[in-house]
């Protein structure tokens, strides 16, 4: 069947831009009653934000910041000046049992890691758990454990826009959903806006999509519109009608024990050198990224972190890895590992690229914190990308790259565990190595003494059209199921 061009108007605009953002709340619920639910939701629909009012609303946002001179935020979407430009976003994403609950098969969207959930795939994922095969039950929080249909997302400027916007919603769903909780992040203050909470620049590198994006960034990948978006172009996977312009959501909730790992970086620095500046314990941080905090990539600036260099996108995905080196940044280094630009070829990285909108959640680190390297109240990371195949997605991701010590499986030496998300959990927390650690010695391992982010929970989810949410998901739906 021919299908009309893309209009941005029809799609949720997180999935294409990222809604803009001081502070985001999911709003994970159940149907309670389909009925009301469905008819609730025709009232909902002229709240969302589309893709089309997300980019305008990003335009306004920089409008501003170049009228009073406030630098631009290259983070995981574009961040808002808090108290100045009042702007909030408002998407819908269903889950599985969300979509039965309302009659209609996730076997429709052709992909049985959405249909199962999350959580029955999170011992592939390398989750900590207990049990094995069906009995298997991840170490997650209990709100995650039982059964969510759906999320609202709410980002705004502020606290207080965004919970005004989460109370409309609210009181259009009435009693037809249930609550199961809200989740709520925020951008991190001042010079850290951008940042995720190891202090990391986030946010650097996303691939471009064709005929929605431009002009594109030096290095950065350009790809089909079906790699986000359910048929589109190179999106071959065939699927019920409902699912056009739709795309899946996988959200994870990654706790991240930061003072721990700020005693850890320049502590296993010195295992092996005396010379503990901590511009040494910097770069051994950045070689487990493969960035600088500033974004700035060690494989142009092996050395030394370049700030300007970091904030500026025409420059900052400009490099590739050379194969079988790793002097400059590791073969397991984050970055590398989720995209292994020179080491495999770019046609064999692209059905792997997901759009990432995360955000992170919990507060800054404390005196008593600092002073004891030891997590108090829990902080991290509010994992969220989009992509049209889990499989290829988030879940290879995961497991076939950062999950695994033999990849990217020609190099000389094994690589060892992405250090920042690596899982080895298979029977209890498992350890884990990397090597490249060393910039004098690469191929000498490190071993990773703890891991530093957790996931406590997380689920799939499908993120429909505008016109699917309209027409075949709200009560006066028009188009057959
Ligand atoms: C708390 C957990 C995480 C932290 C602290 C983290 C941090 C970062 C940082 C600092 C970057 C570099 C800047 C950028 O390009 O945005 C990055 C890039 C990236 N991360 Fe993560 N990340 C986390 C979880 C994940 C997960 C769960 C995945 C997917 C399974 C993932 C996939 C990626 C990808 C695809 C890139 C871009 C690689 C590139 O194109 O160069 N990250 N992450």
């Amino acid at each position: 069947m021919a299908v009309a061009p893309l209009s941005l108007a029809n799609v949720q605009g997180d999935i294409l831009f990222g809604l803009p953002k001081q502070t985001e709340s999911f709003f994970f619920f159940q149907i309670n009653q389909a009925d009301a639910f469905q008819t609730s939701l025709a009232n909902l629909v002229p709240l969302i934000t589309t893709a089309e009012q997300t980019k305008g609303n990003i335009e306004t946002i920089r409008t501003f910041k170049i009228n009073n001179s406030i630098l631009p935020t290259q983070g995981d979407g574009e961040t808002v000046h808090p108290d100045v430009v009042s702007v909030n976003g408002v998407n819908i994403a269903f889950s599985a049992k969300g979509l039965q609950k309302l009659n209609i098969n996730p076997d429709g969207l052709n992909e049985s890691l959405f249909t199962r959930g999350m959580r029955n795939g999170s011992e592939q994922l390398g989750d900590l758990g207990n049990g094995t095969g069906s009995n298997f039950v991840p170490k997650w929080e209990d709100v995650f454990l039982g059964e969510i249909h759906g999320v609202v997302l709410v980002a705004g400027n502020n606290r207080s826009t965004v919970s005004d916007r989460l109370a409309d919603v609210k009181d259009i769903f009435k009693d037809s959903v249930k609550e199961i909780s809200t989740v709520i992040g925020d951008v991190r203050p001042d010079d850290q806006q951008g940042h995720e909470h190891f202090g990391y620049k986030d946010g650097v590198s996303n691939p471009a999509i064709k005929d929605v994006d431009g002009p594109f960034n030096l290095g950065q990948t350009v790809v089909d519109q079906g790699i986000a978006l359910f048929g589109r172009d190179n999106d071959t996977t065939i699927r019920s009608d409902w699912s056009l312009d739709g795309s899946f959501m996988a959200f994870r909730k990654l706790p991240q024990k930061v003072p721990e790992f700020d005693k850890y970086v320049p502590s296993s620095f010195l295992v092996i050198t005396t010379a503990g500046t901590q511009e040494a314990a910097d770069l051994m941080g950045a070689r487990f990224v493969g960035r600088w905090k500033s974004g700035a990539p060690i494989e142009t600036n092996p050395t030394k972190d370049d700030p300007a260099l970091g904030a500026d996108p025409a420059r900052n995905n400009n490099f590739t890895f050379p194969p079988k080196d790793q002097s400059k940044c590791p073969f397991a280094a984050h970055i590398r590992k989720m995209n292994p630009r020179g080491d495999i070829n770019e046609a064999s990285i692209i059905p792997h690229m997901v759009l990432r909108r995360g955000i992170p959640f919990g507060p800054e680190v404390s005196a008593e914190e600092k002073a004891t390297n030891t997590t108090i109240q829990e902080r991290g990371l509010l994992f969220v990308c989009y992509q049209t195949s889990i499989t290829n997605g988030f879940k290879f991701l995961q497991q076939a790259w950062a999950n695994n010590p033999n990849f990217p499986e020609f190099e000389p030496i094994q690589s060892g565990f992405d250090p920042i998300i690596g899982q080895n959990n298979t029977g209890g927390l498992g350890p884990r190595f990397m090597t490249g650690a060393f910039a004098a010695n690469v191929s000498q391992p490190l071993n990773l003494a703890a891991q530093w982010v957790d996931t406590s929970g997380g689920e799939y989810f499908f993120s429909p059209s505008i016109p699917t949410l309209r027409d075949v998901l709200a009560r006066n739906g028009t188009v057959s199921r």
